[in-house]
């Protein structure tokens, strides 16, 4: 238990996240995760979540820590991460109908965001839906005081890091051929925007 990494928020935000994925996700059967980070979120999701395999991917130095939570999940539809920086993809098979994706876009610089939105706009099928969950900006305004103190510390430790405005990411979307389907608040002025593919809307 101890040698696997640990990020306390997600076992705070999961049951929430599971319900909306549950729901938007229940005729699909194939999800690439960009950014698992630790691994929980995966591990979480693919056990209640059978009607899908979960392919998880990250950064080279994030893949120890999220192969230990797949070895002590022995979850039989989660797979071991692929090596996938958003900047310099791999080929990836054409077989995923989802992408989920969890507070990534105000880690990565707004460059990254944008090669992640053109990689998913690529990658997804007609049905195919990309969930982006994270802290967003409103109209330019930040949702809380929390989220424009979070704001501050990112920047302060790097600025290319911040939290993105919810309109630059429609128009990332829209550039990549997808729209908006949904628009869930969730807990702790976070959201899930859910895009799909412009021509299957
Ligand atoms: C705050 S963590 C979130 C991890 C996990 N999704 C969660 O919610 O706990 C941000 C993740 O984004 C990943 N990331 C940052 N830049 C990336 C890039 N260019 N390509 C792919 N992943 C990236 C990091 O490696 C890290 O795992």
């Amino acid at each position: 238990m101890s040698d696997k990494p640990s990020a306390p928020a997600t076992e705070r935000n999961r049951e929430a996240i599971l319900e909306v994925l549950a729901d938007e996700l229940r005729d699909h059967t194939a999800v690439l995760e960009i950014g698992s980070g630790t691994g929980q979120h995966a591990v979480y999701f693919a056990d209640h979540l059978r009607n899908l395999t979960w392919q998880t991917s990250d950064r080279k130095q994030n893949h120890v820590g999220i192969e230990a939570w797949i070895e002590s999940a022995n979850v039989a539809n989660v797979r071991r991460p692929l090596e996938l920086d958003v900047e310099a993809p791999p080929k990836l098979d054409a077989s995923y109908d989802a992408v989920f994706s969890a507070n990534t876009a105000h880690i990565m610089s707004m460059h990254a965001v944008e090669c992640m939105f053109a990689l998913v706009g690529q990658l997804l099928p007609a049905a195919g839906k990309f969930c982006l969950y994270g802290p967003f900006n409103r109209d330019g305004e930040f949702t809380s005081e929390s989220n424009e103190t979070f704001d501050a510390s990112l920047r302060s430790q790097d600025p290319s890091m911040g939290i993105r405005n919810l309109e630059d990411l429609e128009s990332l979307a829209e550039t990549a051929g997808m729209q908006r389907s949904s628009l869930h608040a969730m807990p702790a002025n976070n959201f899930i925007v859910v895009w799909r593919r412009a021509d299957s809307l």
